[in-house]
């Protein structure tokens, strides 16, 4: 791995990504290119600081452009590609499903097309050099029963909103590109991502952001449903081993062992905002159940024991340590989340969202 090319690098995994491949302990030869559009959810706040900054390259541009990616492959020798760009969030691929589709499902496309070009006709570079990454979701295998086993690689694909099915579209193209071309790629399904960076249209950043100015904690329904929650640099620590160490043609499920009902990390992160920065009421009373999100997926868990086996990968952070680390991350950058909350997108997002629940 000399040079990579990650999409979506200014955006939350992305950018943290971005941040634990240049860190120095790692591959001390590697150059980062960095293709991000920068969206609403993308931004150069998230790139700030950055460790050995020589090596990073940030490239404003759409994944959609066929030009542009077939010129960065060939421009920067590009021999590994670590695709994380996508529309994310559940509820507005509900409210707008089209830019999934163009994101996720097209844009998935043309980098896959742009690498066959370059690495398998054009032979640019030898094929054990390189692998292109696919970073895709537990959301692909739909919802379980409380009685259900967690999710493994095999579990058959179930998508059930228009964000999940746009990404079970990308996972069976990357698949089919290995599995006809012999294009070197791997897939990583990982569970819900929390920490630093992270946009707060999402619950934990949404909810320390609420808490910190006095408004209502939107729970959907009743707050029974459960995620699988991992924080993001363990979720980073996992796709380089697979980049590195990872067998090509393989999917490796990623999750957190962590399973609490939603409701119940609300009130966590309430607990800790009373330590940290208490108000005259329990930040517990700004809880308010709202109407659900429809489709709703009741439970996710994911089972790591093939990630584990064959790459000896396992989460490091507890969520009380991982929360902790998130909502002190949060107190410590008020620029970062002043430069959000002045975005008038952001603003009409909040009252798209929540305003009729
Ligand atoms: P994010 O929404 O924070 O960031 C997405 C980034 O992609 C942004 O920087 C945005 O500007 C960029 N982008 C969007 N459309 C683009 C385009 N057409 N061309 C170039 N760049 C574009 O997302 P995230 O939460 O960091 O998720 C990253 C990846 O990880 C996604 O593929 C997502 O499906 C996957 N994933 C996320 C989670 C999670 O909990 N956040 C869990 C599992 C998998
Ligand atoms: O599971 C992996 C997925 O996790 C990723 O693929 C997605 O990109 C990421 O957005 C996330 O999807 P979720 O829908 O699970 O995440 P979100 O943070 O939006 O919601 C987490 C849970 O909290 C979910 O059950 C809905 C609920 N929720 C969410 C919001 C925003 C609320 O109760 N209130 C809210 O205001």
């Amino acid at each position: 791995m000399k040079n990579v090319l990650v999409t979506g690098g200014a955006g939350f995994i992305g950018s943290n990504f971005v941040r634990y491949l240049l860190d120095a302990s790692r591959e001390s030869q590697l150059q980062v290119v960095n293709l991000d559009a920068l969206t609403y959810a993308g931004s150069l706040e998230n790139l700030r600081d950055l460790p050995r900054p020589e090596r990073h390259t940030f490239i404003q541009g759409d994944i959609c452009n066929r030009d542009l990616v077939r010129d960065l492959l060939r421009r920067h020798q590009i021999d590994t590609i670590v695709h994380f760009a996508a529309e994310t969030h559940v509820d507005r691929s509900i409210l707008s499903p089209e830019p999934f589709i163009q994101t996720n499902v097209i844009g998935t496309f043309t980098l896959l097309e742009a690498a066959r070009k370059y690495w398998l006709e054009k032979k640019a570079l030898p094929l054990e050099q390189v692998r292109f990454h696919h970073v895709s979701t537990d959301e692909v295998y739909g919802t379980l029963k409380p009685e259900d086993p967690a999710f493994s690689e095999t579990t058959p694909y179930a998508p059930n909103s228009p964000y999940a099915a746009s990404k079970a579209s990308s996972d069976h193209l990357a698949r089919s590109y290995n599995h006809t071309y012999q294009l070197p790629l791997t897939i990583s399904n990982c569970s819900n991502n929390y920490g630093p960076r992270q946009f707060p249209e999402k619950l934990i950043p949404l909810i320390i952001l609420n808490a910190l100015t006095g408004k209502p904690l939107p729970v959907y329904g009743d707050g029974q449903q459960i995620r699988d929650w991992l924080f993001v640099t363990d979720h980073c620590e996992a796709i380089h081993k697979i980049i590195t160490q990872g067998r090509s043609g393989e999917t490796y499920n990623i999750g957190g062992n962590n399973q609490p009902a939603n409701l119940t990390i609300v009130e966590t992160v309430c607990d800790l905002l009373d330590e940290l920065q208490p108000l005259a009421e329990p930040h517990r009373s700004l809880i308010k159940f709202v109407t659900d999100r429809p489709g709703h997926d009741r439970r996710y868990a994911m089972n790591i024991s093939k990630i584990k086996r064959e790459l000896g990968w396992q989460p490091r952070y507890s969520l009380t340590d991982g929360l902790l680390a998130t909502v002190q991350w949060m107190l410590a950058n008020p620029d970062w989340v002043a430069a959000i909350q002045k975005q008038r997108e952001y603003q009409t997002w909040l009252d798209k969202n929540y305003d009729k629940r």
